[in-house]
């Protein structure tokens, strides 16, 4: 059997994430995994969180590395992967009342991530919780000398890709109807922020 495609970060983050999901997450049987890379995410927290069950996503043309280890899960909570663009609207899939992304909003083009919160102010249902992992500048300034670096990395790989603004994203939000609940600081300088509609 070839190697899985794997991610080290993932690795390093998952378990503190996972201690943040498991709260926030508590009341919730559905979420819906935005940009879901590897697998290695929503396996883990699929298996983590049995109450939940987990729908991975991901671009069409990333979805043979995602499948992989989706197929070696298990249980029974994690659903096949789905296609899913955020900037393809509307999306074609049911969103449920819990949504999580790590690493994606500095990724993709800031005008996917205004995609992104436009469709869930129009499809997410009302008391949606919003979860998003990554890094943030705050007040303009990064927040550590390796996102600075880390910054400088992206705009090599992409010319749309940056970290974004707290402030920007929360704007975003607001504009989606979704308020701000926490700002949680995490390893790495990264931050898991929770919305709720
Ligand atoms: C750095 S990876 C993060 C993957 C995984 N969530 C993780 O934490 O390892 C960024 C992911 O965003 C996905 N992505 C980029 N643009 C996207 C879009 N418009 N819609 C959905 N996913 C997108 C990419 O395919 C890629 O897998």
């Amino acid at each position: 059997m070839d190697a899985l495609p794997f991610s080290q970060a993932c690795e390093n983050n998952k378990a503190p994430i996972l201690e943040v999901l498991s709260r926030v997450f508590a009341d919730r049987n559905a979420v819906l995994e935005v940009a879901s890379g590897t697998g290695q995410h929503a396996t883990w927290f699929a298996g983590h969180l049995p109450h939940l069950s987990w729908q991975p996503t991901e671009l069409p043309e990333h979805l043979p590395v995602l499948m992989p280890r989706c197929e070696h899960y298990a249980g029974t909570n994690l659903r096949p992967p789905l296609v899913l663009d955020v900037s393809q609207r509307p999306w074609p899939i049911t969103v449920p009342t819990a949504i999580f992304s790590a690493n994606s909003l500095h990724i993709m083009p800031f005008s996917s991530v205004e995609d992104f919160f436009a469709e869930l102010g129009d499809s997410a249902p009302e008391g949606t919780l919003l979860a998003i992992y990554g890094p943030f500048n705050y007040n303009g300034a990064y927040t550590s000398e390796s996102n600075s670096r880390f910054d400088q990395w992206l705009a090599q790989q992409s010319p749309y890709s940056a970290i974004r603004d707290f402030e920007a994203v929360n704007a975003l939000a607001e504009s989606a109807g979704f308020t701000l609940q926490e700002d949680n600081a995490m390893p790495a300088n990264n931050r898991l922020v929770v919305w709720r509609s």
